[in-house]
């Protein structure tokens, strides 16, 4: 029997489920005639800032914008360094470098995926002054041993939350817990919008006013620059969205969990491959495997000629990327990860029948190289 091909993320049931409310919501704006920032934007920074916990969101322009922002909001220029994670998409790194500060690497917890504590400790200098953990794939980092370090040494923690919205950690929003955290609603997010949007959080209304400030221009008052800021303002569209977007986040992510759950059971028992531990507020933004044999390639390979799409999130460790390779250590975690990691199929409300397809694909690569007595 031909089935249709199975994408890495179907949006379009998410979309179907709320298409009036989302038409109604765009008629709004467009009848409006407020279309930068607005009532939309304030209503939907406002219901995000309470869901989360903080005192303040400012709206703007994507998700990389948000850490650009709270980076230079929190004092990086040419001299400072922060601390991050070589295991993460390019934009948490990029836009530490385009504020003139340095990046300083630390590698991953190889169970977790995110910053390992311990190494971070081993990079600190006299000029480091953040901190920038990433909650990678929706898997809360370890912010607590984030938070004694910060302490410790008097740096600022920013969380780069692009894929962990509405995870938490006993009962504390990720966002929440640093002295900023940043968003993206790039639409293949856990909560996403129909194009660019991003988000800063803080619980500082200094950090906020610095954020609104620099994303306009340098400016609070029009025609009074302060300084050289940049353009970066969430649209009313995009607000207006994920305004009814957002209302399903907390079921989407429930649902995400119970997917990633199936897909743990249903392949614990197959032979070289790692699942990913189901971890206290991890809201699996991706749901990624381990292909502990070194087949992960070929594996990829057979589930597209099966018409199952794959991603590798990441293929390189950001300090072997052009741009940083030759200036940084080895991360031999990151490295063994971007060498095994593969992320399958998974979205809120994803069949079971779909996912039993892809275990099926999983299933016939590593038992067709058995019984071909090749290594599994
Ligand atoms: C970890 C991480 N940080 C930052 C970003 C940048 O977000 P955006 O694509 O909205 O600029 C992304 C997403 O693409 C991301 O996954």
């Amino acid at each position: 029997m031909n089935h249709p091909p199975i994408p890495i993320l179907d949006l379009r049931a998410s979309i179907q489920e709320q298409e009036e409310e989302l038409r109604q919501a765009l008629v709004n704006v467009l009848q409006s005639g407020a279309f930068i920032q607005g009532p939309e934007v304030k209503a939907f920074e406002e219901e995000v800032a309470d869901y989360l916990g903080v005192r303040s969101a400012v709206g703007v322009n994507s998700g990389t914008d948000a850490l650009i922002l709270a980076l230079r909001a929190l004092g990086a220029e040419p001299g400072v360094e922060v601390i991050t994670s070589p295991f993460t998409f390019f934009a948490t790194a990029e836009a530490i470098s385009v504020t003139g500060a340095t990046p300083v690497f630390a590698d991953i917890d190889p169970n977790s995926f995110n910053l390992d504590p311990q190494k971070v400790g081993e990079v600190l200098s006299s000029r480091t002054r953040i901190l920038l953990p990433v909650h990678l794939f929706g898997r809360p980092a370890d912010m607590a041993a984030m938070q004694a370090i910060a302490e410790k040494h008097e740096l600022q923690l920013l969380e780069d939350c692009a894929q962990s919205i509405g995870a938490k950690l006993e009962g504390r929003a990720t966002g929440s817990m640093g002295a900023a955290g940043t968003f993206s609603f790039y639409p293949t997010k856990n909560l996403g919008a129909f194009g660019d949007g991003g988000l800063v959080v803080t619980q500082s209304a200094s950090i906020a006013e610095k954020v609104r400030k620099l994303g306009n221009h340098g400016s609070l008052e029009r025609y009074h620059n302060e300084e050289l800021g940049m353009n970066s303002r969430l649209d009313a569209m995009q607000a207006a969205i994920l305004r009814v977007r957002f209302r399903k986040l907390d079921a989407w992510n429930y649902s995400r969990r119970k997917a990633a759950a199936r897909y743990n059971q249903w392949l614990a028992d197959v032979d070289g491959l790692q699942t990913p531990e189901i971890s206290p507020g991890h809201v699996f933004h991706q749901y990624t495997l381990r292909i502990l044999d070194g087949r992960r390639d070929a594996l990829q390979a057979h589930l597209k000629s099966v018409g199952i799409s794959t991603i590798v999130y990441y293929p390189v460790p950001l300090t072997e990327l052009p741009v940083y390779r030759g200036q940084y250590p080895k991360f031999p975690h990151s490295e063994q990860a971007a060498a095994q990691v593969l992320s399958l199929p998974l979205w809120p409300d994803m069949p079971e029948s779909t996912q039993q397809r892809v275990v099926d694909g999983i299933r016939s690569f590593f038992t067709n190289r058995a019984a071909a007595g090749l290594p599994r």
